[in-house]
């Protein structure tokens, strides 16, 4: 399959030891979006965002939506298709390694489609809000894969039930999952830009 090339920026690294990151911003964002949360979570990292391709009433998105949780599950199955084959040549042109996704709400989704249908296209994933993206079983291994997903208490859009599934679905099938439920809504807060720090600066 030939990839529609995404609308993205990228950010040369500065420290080799660092693998690049894949910043995937949420509705309505754009490649610029997420670019100084990559900056701050890892200091040196090359970072790669780019927009997401769909609209909706004008609001850039990864994939389509029926409503608010209700997915357009063949367009998430292109879409993830199509990011990992951008991610690929992304990898090509600029000479990177396998990035670590960071995505949000969206974004997130998106990351975590693409981690159940090209395990090999992530290094890792942090996936910030994050819920079920497709609901079939997982087919894909993920021997090891380092995931952290950290979840809000209170948020209106992600019931706890759908992230503790999508965290359990990723362990099962092999991820090195960490879930965290913060005492915080949809939107990120200092808490998630410290554990997600903390957490990359780990592996
Ligand atoms: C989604 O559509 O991916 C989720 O509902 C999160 C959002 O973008 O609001």
């Amino acid at each position: 399959m030939s990839a529609p090339s995404f609308h993205h920026r990228y950010e040369p690294g500065t420290d080799s030891g660092r693998a690049p990151l894949l910043l995937l911003h949420g509705t309505g964002g754009d490649e610029n979006d997420l670019l100084p949360l990559g900056r701050t979570l890892a200091p040196g990292a090359a970072l790669l965002s780019p927009r997401g391709p769909v609209l909706e009433n004008g609001m850039p998105r990864f994939f389509r939506r029926l409503a608010e949780g209700v997915f357009d599950e063949a367009d998430v199955r292109r879409r993830a298709d199509e990011l990992a084959a951008f991610v690929g040549q992304a990898r090509a042109a600029y000479g990177l390694g396998a990035p670590i996704a960071v995505g949000f709400s969206n974004g997130a989704n998106i990351a975590a489609a693409v981690l159940m249908r090209h395990p090999e296209a992530l290094a890792g994933a942090v996936l910030l809000r994050a819920m079920v993206p497709l609901a079939d079983t997982l087919a894909a291994r993920l021997p090891g894969t380092p995931v952290l997903i950290l979840s809000g208490a209170q948020d209106p859009i992600v019931p706890a039930a759908n992230a503790g599934r999508l965290a359990a679905d990723l362990a099962g099938a092999g991820a090195r999952v960490e879930h965290q439920t913060l005492p915080a809504g949809h939107g990120l807060t200092q808490m998630d830009v410290g554990l997600a720090k903390a957490w990359l600066d780990r592996l």
